[in-house]
C-alpha cells in the first residue's frame, strides 16, 4: 500500500468526507514557501494554507513575537481582563484603514465570524434587514455567510434553508459576459422587484472574488457601488479576507479603486498563520452596538494578535507591498505566455500577485474544465508544487504563493506548472 493511499485511507475512515481533502501530503515541516513531507519531499506552496501565508510559513519576527506571548499568557479573553497586543493591533489597523473618518477595529477568530459580525453590525447601524451580494461570491461556511456565498455546490447545496432577506446580484464578471452597466442595471431592477433600497443594511463584495475565481470587480463598478450607496444610505462592505494583507499590491484590494467602504472584513494572512479575524470600520457605524452585543470567547486571541503585529512591521522592513508588484509581474508574464502555449487556457486574470488560470475545454465556447482544473493540481503535487483551485465552475487554478518567496522560487514554481500543463495536453 503506497503512502497516499494509507493517507487518505486514514483520512476517509476518522474525518467526515465533507472536509475534502484532494491533495494527500502529510505536512511535517515548513519554511517560506516551501513544505516538507514526513519523507523529505519537498513543495513549493502556491497555496500559502489559502491565502494566510502572504508573509511566508513560519516567518522568524512572527515566530518571536508568538514565543514571547506564549511565555507571558495565553488567553484571558479581552472581555475579562484586555491585553496591550488587541489595543495595539485595533490602533495599528485604525491607521492604515483605507478609510478617512475615525474608524474602530474589532478582533474574531475565523472569516465567516468577521463577515456575520459585519452583517451584524450593519443591522445595528442602519435598522435594515436586508444584505446584499454578488454571484460566484465566498463568504464563509456558517449560516449568513453562506446565505451570502454564491456559490452553490459544494458550498450551499443541502444546507438551506439560509437566514432571509439576503439577495444576489450578478458579479460584473467581463470573462463570461459580466459588465459594470449590467450589474448595475440588475441592482436597480433588484430594487424594484426584489427588495426597495430603503430597507438594505449593506452590499457586501470582494474587490476580487477569491474562491470564485480571482474575477476583479471593475474599478469603475466599485465607484458606482459606492455612489448608488450614499444614494439609499446603504453601507459598504468590502470582503478584503482573500484581497486582504497586501496580495494585490496595496494593503486593501478596494484602494485600487480609491473607494472607501464603511466596513472591511479581514481575516487569513492578518494573523501570519495564525487563526485572527477582523471588522474595521466607520467609528460611527462600529458605535452602534450596545455594550456585550459583539465578541468572543477567543475573539482575538493573544497569541494571534502578537502574531498580527509582527506581520505588519514584515510588511513596512521588507517593503512586501513592492515585493507582491514585482511578484505579481513575474507570475502575470510566466501565465501569459503559457496560454500562448497551451489552449486549455482560457483566461489569465487577477490584480497584483493574486493571479489565476481559468481552463476551459474550447476557448471560442469557454465551456469549464474543472476535470482539468482537478486533474492539473493532483498532477503538480507529484511534481512538487502545490495548487488550489477555485472558480464557480471549479476550472480555476489559482495562485497564492507566499509574497516573500525569492523570484527564483516563484520561477521554479511556475517551471513546474508548465511542465504540469505539458502532461495534461
Ligand atoms: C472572501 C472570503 N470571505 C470569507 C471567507 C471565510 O473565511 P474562513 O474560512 O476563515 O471562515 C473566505 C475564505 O476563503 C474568503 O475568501
Amino acid at each position: 500500500m503506497s503512502i497516499a493511499t494509507s493517507l487518505s485511507e486514514r483520512i476517509a475512515a476518522a474525518i467526515p468526507r465533507g472536509v475534502s481533502v484532494p491533495i494527500p501530503i502529510l505536512a511535517h515541516h515548513a519554511s517560506g514557501a516551501e513544505i516538507w513531507d514526513a519523507d523529505g519531499r519537498r513543495y513549493i506552496d502556491f497555496a500559502g494554507g489559502i491565502a494566510v501565508l502572504n508573509v511566508g510559513h513560519r516567518h522568524p519576527n512572527v515566530i518571536a513575537a508568538v514565543q514571547a506571548q506564549l511565555e507571558a499568557f495565553t488567553h484571558t479573553c479581552f472581555g475579562v481582563v484586555p491585553y496591550e497586543p488587541y489595543i495595539k493591533l485595533a490602533e495599528r489597523m485604525n491607521q492604515i484603514a483605507p478609510i478617512a473618518a475615525p474608524t474602530k477595529t474589532i478582533f474574531l477568530t475565523t472569516g465567516a465570524e468577521a463577515v456575520e459580525n459585519a452583517v451584524k453590525i450593519a443591522r445595528h447601524a442602519t435598522k435594515r434587514s436586508a444584505i446584499i451580494s454578488f454571484t460566484g461570491g465566498f463568504h464563509g461556511r456558517t449560516l449568513m455567510a453562506l446565505a451570502l456565498t454564491g456559490k452553490v455546490n459544494p458550498y450551499k447545496a443541502g444546507f438551506g434553508p439560509f437566514p432571509a432577506d439576503t439577495f444576489h446580484a450578478p458579479f460584473p464578471d467581463a470573462y463570461r459576459g459580466g459588465s459594470t452597466e449590467k450589474s448595475l442595471a440588475a441592482l436597480e431592477t433588484m430594487f424594484k422587484s426584489a427588495v426597495e433600497a430603503s430597507r438594505v443594511a449593506a452590499i457586501i463584495i470582494e474587490p476580487v472574488q477569491g474562491e470564485g475565481g480571482f474575477s476583479v470587480a471593475p474599478f469603475e463598478f466599485l465607484r458606482e457601488l459606492r455612489e448608488l450607496c450614499d444614494r439609499h444610505g446603504i453601507l459598504l462592505i468590502a470582503d478584503e479576507i482573500q484581497t486582504g494583507f497586501g496580495r494585490t499590491g496595496r494593503m486593501f484590494a478596494i484602494e485600487h479603486a480609491g473607494v472607501e467602504p464603511d466596513l472591511i472584513t479581514i481575516a487569513k494572512s492578518l494573523g501570519g498563520g495564525f487563526p485572527l479575524s477582523g471588522v474595521i470600520g466607520r467609528a460611527a457605524v462600529m458605535d452602534s452596538v450596545a455594550p456585550g452585543g459583539l465578541g468572543g470567547t477567543f475573539a482575538g486571541s493573544p497569541v494571534s494578535c502578537a502574531a498580527a503585529l509582527a506581520v505588519l512591521d514584515v510588511f513596512r522592513d521588507e517593503h512586501i507591498l513592492e515585493r507582491a508588484e514585482k511578484q505579481g509581474a513575474l507570475i502575470r508574464s510566466r501565465l501569459h505566455a503559457m496560454r500562448d502555449q497551451f489552449p486549455i487556457i482560457g483566461d489569465v486574470r487577477g490584480l497584483g500577485a493574486m493571479l489565476a488560470i481559468e481552463l476551459v475545454r474550447d476557448r471560442a465556447s469557454k465551456e469549464p474544465a474543472p476535470e482539468l482544473a482537478s486533474r492539473l493540481a493532483v498532477r503538480a503535487s507529484e511534481h512538487g508544487l502545490i495548487l488550489l483551485t477555485a472558480g464557480i465552475y471549479s476550472n480555476v487554478i489559482r495562485i497564492l504563493a507566499p509574497l516573500t518567496a525569492s523570484p527564483e522560487l516563484t520561477d521554479e514554481g511556475l517551471t513546474i506548472l508548465e511542465r504540469t500543463l505539458t502532461d495534461l495536453r
